[in-house]
């Protein structure tokens, strides 16, 4: 059943892209885009879903979430998707605002209850999500499914054990997973293997779109960055999990339970049998997946 959408990111040049993904095939389904730290700061991630959502002609509201972790710190991830997010740039800003709201938990459990039952899909830290769950129980019973990025189960992008969106804050996704909801896990393990080469990338140049020229530009910076850290081209992390979402018969799965070390290997992910609420995604066929993302990057934004 098709349920309205919560999409709670941090864009990101692979959330953008996600972005348009997701647009292509659920364009009125998008209830409420949650745009909080992460990749870079809030108050540039809500302006780069901004700048996103006018280059589809989409109207979903945005609204800006966590500004940092429930503890500790974070460091960004700017070295991968420039200054502004987007490659760094300088893209200009939407004349959009993002939604007035004092108290972004209750404006999103607002849209939640008035929705009914929405599908959460999240590409950034789950501190959004661990703070909603806790301060209203309740919306659990509104909550479909969950699928995030993130986690890394024999693999890490932050330190050899811990993947970035988990890293962020650790605790918040261990209260996640525990809180018994079911998840989709898509994590690097999969989601490495899904990358744009510069042939395809610069394939987007036939493409004579305002969309297809600016994601070629963006996508050439964040190839560069991506292979510069060790990576096999641009890597389409978040894309992979709104193509799981999509599409999960293009997926290897396996249900088992997931706790999160916040010690000695912060971040790690690690599988446990003691549950078994998460769908662990374990490989797809990860080029379909990138014809797939380039074919809706050149139909959009015309
Ligand atoms: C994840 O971290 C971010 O940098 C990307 O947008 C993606 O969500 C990959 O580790
Ligand atoms: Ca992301």
């Amino acid at each position: 059943m098709k349920h309205p959408i919560i999409l709670d990111t941090d864009p990101g040049i692979d959330d953008a892209v996600a972005m348009i993904v997701l647009h292509h095939f659920r364009k009125t389904n998008i209830r409420l885009i949650v745009a909080g730290y992460g990749n870079i700061k809030a108050e540039q991630t809500v302006k780069n879903a901004l700048l996103m959502c006018d280059l589809l002609s989409m109207d979903t509201p945005v609204l800006k979430g966590a500004v940092v972790p429930q503890y500790g710190s974070y460091e960004d991830a700017a070295h991968i998707h420039g200054a502004d997010g987007l490659g760094g740039m300088s893209l200009g800003t939407s004349k959009k605002q993002p939604l007035a709201s004092s108290d972004f938990l209750k404006t999103l459990y607002d849209t939640i209850i008035e929705a009914g039952t929405v599908d959460y899909i999240t590409l950034g830290p789950l501190t959004n999500l661990a703070l909603l769950l806790k301060r209203y129980p309740d919306v659990r019973s509104h909550i479909a499914r969950v699928v995030t990025m993130g986690g890394g189960i024999a693999c890490g992008n932050v330190t050899p054990h811990a993947e970035f969106n988990i890293h962020c804050d650790a605790e918040s996704a261990d209260e996640v997973f525990a809180s018994g909801l079911p998840i989709a896990l898509v994590p690097l393990d999969t989601t490495n293997h899904v990358t744009f080469s510069m042939e395809q990338i610069e394939s987007l140049s036939s493409v004579k779109t305002p969309l297809a020229c600016l994601m070629q530009k963006i996508l050439e910076e964040n190839y560069k960055n991506c292979t510069r850290y060790g990576e096999e081209g641009s890597t389409m992390h978040d894309s992979t999990a709104v193509l799981y979402y999509l599409f999960p018969e293009y997926f290897k799965t396996e249900q088992c339970g997931i706790t999160v070390d916040s010690q000695k290997y912060y971040g790690k992910t690690i599988v446990t049998k003691e549950r078994n609420h998460v769908t662990l995604i374990k490989g797809a066929e990860s080029q379909t997946l990138c014809d797939l993302i380039l074919s809706c990057i050149t139909s959009e934004g015309r």
